[in-house]
């Protein structure tokens, strides 16, 4: 998959062409939804606030609120539906802002980062400001949105803040990384999906196993994004590669490697121990590590998570959306293969 910013850039391969037409409705009204909630008279936030919407993006928990919305009734909330989706993108693209800052990243969306175009400040307040953004919506879908979005939004925040901060002395580092990864990236996909269920109607239990699906895929998709921060080209994923590394984020990979004790790996072990800053010692490290066995390894646990979302919603009943969301986790484990 090459880095696109069209609707459904996702890549899903619908089978329902009735549910394929919703989807792409459905997203439409959103991306018009989302332009205007990052409108501003003040023509320079304007232009910071929607930089980053109109740089593309897959527009993936959008899609996964629609998707999760058609368990229920088509005739309940839509606008909550729509709406909801675009706080979630909103919450999103407001964690890229500030990412891209602790992650010093030059390039996002396969453009220039925010935080390089302009500046550290301007990224981290047009941050907020689409977080303010994201309330103002929420507080026209009641306080029950403001309470899941509130629960979400902290747990995002304690992820990126775990993350930075590392494992505390005793706890094995690999059970603190995927704990990071639920609480930074399953939360957000978890509520996406729980809106989308909840807004068109839901009922609970149901609810449950689309949150649940959500979370779980949202830890193959993270440990997917940091195999493809190793292992791809800017042109598929719209970052710089490597990243990661250069920050001295230690994801699953460098996990594993550092876990292993095959002689064979040593050099690599002692590489990715501390930040890589010089490019040569950066460049070996990659390219180490991308044909290292623990990339291997971390494919695995990537795809036990894909399946174990596919688990969460075996239970319900066969349907178009099923099969969509199933896809969905089928293709999380082929980006990164
Ligand atoms: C990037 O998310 C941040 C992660 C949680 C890995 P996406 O891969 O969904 O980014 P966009 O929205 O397509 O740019
Ligand atoms: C960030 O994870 C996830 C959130 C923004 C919460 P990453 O740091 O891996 O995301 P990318 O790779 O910069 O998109
Ligand atoms: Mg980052
Ligand atoms: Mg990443």
């Amino acid at each position: 998959m090459s880095y696109q910013s069209s609707l459904l850039a996702v890549g899903i391969e619908f089978d329902d062409p009735a549910l394929e037409a919703t989807v792409r409705d459905g997203l439409q009204v959103i991306e018009s939804a989302l332009k205007a909630a990052v409108r501003s008279e003040d023509e320079f936030i304007a232009d910071v606030a929607k930089y980053l919407v109109n740089a593309g993006g897959k527009r993936f928990r959008p899609l996964l609120a629609l998707l999760a919305a058609q368990f229920g009734d088509p005739a309940s909330d839509t606008d909550g539906v729509v709406m909801s989706a675009v706080v979630c993108e909103l919450t999103h693209l407001a964690t890229l802002y500030h990412d891209d800052v602790m992650d010093e990243a030059t390039v996002r969306r396969g453009a220039t980062a925010a935080n390089t175009r302009w500046t550290n400040t301007i990224a981290i307040l047009t941050g907020d400001f689409l977080f303010a953004r994201a309330s103002h919506i929420l507080a026209d879908l009641g306080p029950e949105a403001v309470r899941i979005q509130a629960r979400c939004f902290e747990r995002l925040v304690t992820g990126q803040i775990r993350e930075t901060v590392g494992p505390k002395p005793g706890v094995d580092p690999v059970d603190h990384y995927l704990s990071v990864l639920a609480d930074k990236t399953g939360s957000l996909i978890a509520t996406s999906a729980e809106f989308g269920a909840r807004f068109a109607g839901v009922d609970e239990q149901t609810v449950d196993c689309l949150r649940d699906f959500g979370e779980q895929f949202g830890m193959a998709f993270q440990i997917s994004d940091d195999i493809l921060d190793i292992a791809s080209e800017p042109a598929q994923s719209g970052k710089t590669p490597g990243t990661d590394l250069r920050e001295g984020i230690q994801t699953l990979p460098v996990l594993y490697a550092l876990q292993s004790t095959d002689p064979a790996g040593s050099r690599l072990r002692e590489l990715v121990s501390k930040p890589l800053e010089d490019d040569a010692e950066h460049a070996e490290a990659l390219a180490l590590l991308r044909s290292s066995e623990a990339i291997q390894q971390a494919r695995r646990t990537m795809l036990e998570y894909a399946e174990s979302a596919r688990a969460t919603i075996a239970g319900l009943p066969e349907a178009p959306a099923k099969a969509a969301l199933q896809a969905l986790a089928d293709l999380v484990g082929v980006r990164s293969g």
